[in-house]
């Protein structure tokens, strides 16, 4: 297993799904969801144009919302490359776009300082050895025209690997490889998954790898067991959902994972789908798995010109206001030591350092439970400095002698609107 440190200190990424379905735009399972024959969808490769592809400015985005990594789709299901590989000609290259989009991806965001990932689908609706009749998702499943198909899986195999490696090998330092996705018999060695998995390590000896290779959205591993296989990968990815509680395997060693979350309800471009979180929903589920010492990665689905949506900048831009003053509440921090609770509240911590993250409007002064007021060193507002009152005394708390209470406002007993209502966060140092 790979040193997932920085990983764990990053814990904010951005996911990027974007491929030839963001031309009919109906998200990445269109053609499946659908049952698009090939002959359909093979105008979205002819009509594929992003005029206004600027991976330098996806970067500038991501790094300003604090984002330490990011992850983008080289092949999704559909089986369209964005990348020049020797071994098809279903590739950006050979489409209006005429570049390769990896390359430029991979330039920028490096150039940027921010981590750069790759995610790569096992599954390929496009290459004709990929079963179609009787797989559960193929977009010609059932299909009269592939009943009597005769594929080589074998030789899919081998297509498989070739472009891993050349995603390994020629696009310089590669931080991360996303895999996705298993099922049924297409798990571990089906994808003949531990060579695999040790030739990316041998091209890039410091790569973390997901856990794909045997999992899901939906099933999370071996890397939860106490006996995970050689291909199990480095953390676990839950998918629109953050795991309850923390994961550990069942002899309590931590698991290393990454929760991917939608800005909407789609990866890829969705016309349709203008159900969007609020930045302050997006900032809460990060902290949420950071309390629970797990990664966020935010995605966003290009549209079909290169564009991130204008809801999804706006996010990124609100995300990047709440970073700026309180990005020390997440980079390094994970589970807290004590177990401290207060109404709508979740604490991050950094060795003796608590961060308290406070959710909704507390009527007068804070009460926390699991501390006492001998343990705190200092409480301040993480934003500004300023000194939060620990109160000790005072008619409205005196008889509570068991829990301790913040003072938010200007007199103990008062409310005050809090000072950030996306997530105000309060710094306590313990003695
Ligand atoms: C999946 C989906 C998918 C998406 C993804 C992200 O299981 O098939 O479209 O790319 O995982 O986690």
């Amino acid at each position: 297993m790979a040193d997932t440190r920085w990983f764990q200190e990053a814990r904010f990424g951005m996911f990027i799904h974007w491929g030839l379905y963001a031309v009919p735009a109906k998200g990445e399972w269109y053609a499946s969801i659908d049952k698009v024959p090939a002959a359909q969808y093979e105008k979205y490769f002819h009509a594929f144009d992003p005029v206004d592809y600027n991976p330098r400015l996806w970067a500038h985005m991501a790094k300003e919302a604090g984002m330490k990594y990011a992850v983008l789709t080289a092949k999704h299901h559909e089986g369209f490359c964005l990348f020049d590989s020797a071994y098809t000609d279903y590739k950006s290259t050979n489409t209006p776009a005429g570049r390769d989009l990896v390359r430029e991806y991979a330039d920028a965001f490096r150039a940027e300082g921010i981590r750069v990932g790759l995610y790569y689908s096992l599954v390929d609706w496009h290459h004709p050895d990929y079963p179609a009749y009787e797989d559960p998702f193929h977009p010609e499943r059932g299909a009269l025209s592939r009943r009597d198909e005769h594929c080589s899986f074998d030789r899919y195999l081998d297509y498989m690997h070739a472009q891993v490696k050349e995603l390994c090998t020629n696009y310089g330092k590669i931080d991360l490889f996303w895999f996705d996705f298993s099922y049924d018999d297409y798990c571990g060695e089906g994808w003949r998954a531990e060579e695999l998995t040790k030739m990316v390590r041998t091209l890039q000896p410091d790569i973390l790898i997901n856990s794909r290779l045997e999992a899901s959205g939906g099933s999370l591993g071996s890397l939860l067991s106490d006996a995970p296989t050689d291909w199990a990968g480095d953390f676990a990815t839950p998918e629109q959902v953050i795991p309850p509680a923390p994961l550990f395997t069942p002899a309590g060693t931590p698991v290393c994972w990454e929760a991917c979350q939608t800005m909407n309800n789609s990866f890829g471009y969705t016309r349709c789908d203008l159900f969007f979180k609020s930045s302050r929903t997006c900032i809460h589920q990060l902290v949420e798995c950071v309390s629970k010492g797990g990664n966020y990665l935010l995605n966003v689905g290009p549209d079909a010109k290169g564009s991130f949506p204008p809801e999804s900048v706006c996010i990124l831009t609100e995300i990047a206001g709440w970073m700026r003053r309180n990005a020390d509440s997440i980079y390094g921090c994970g589970l807290s030591p004590l177990s401290v609770s207060a109404f709508g509240c979740r604490v991050t911590a950094k060795g003796r350092t608590l961060y308290l993250h406070v959710m909704e409007q507390p009527v007068g002064p804070l009460a926390l439970s699991g501390i006492s007021p001998d343990q705190i060193k200092a409480a301040r507002l993480l934003s500004t400095g300023a000194e939060i009152e620990v109160l000790k005394s005072g008619w409205a708390v005196q008889n509570y002698p068991d829990t301790t209470f913040l003072s938010l406002a200007a007199q103990a007993n008062e409310t005050m609107p809090l000072p950030d209502e996306k997530d105000t966060v309060i710094m306590l140092e313990l003695f």
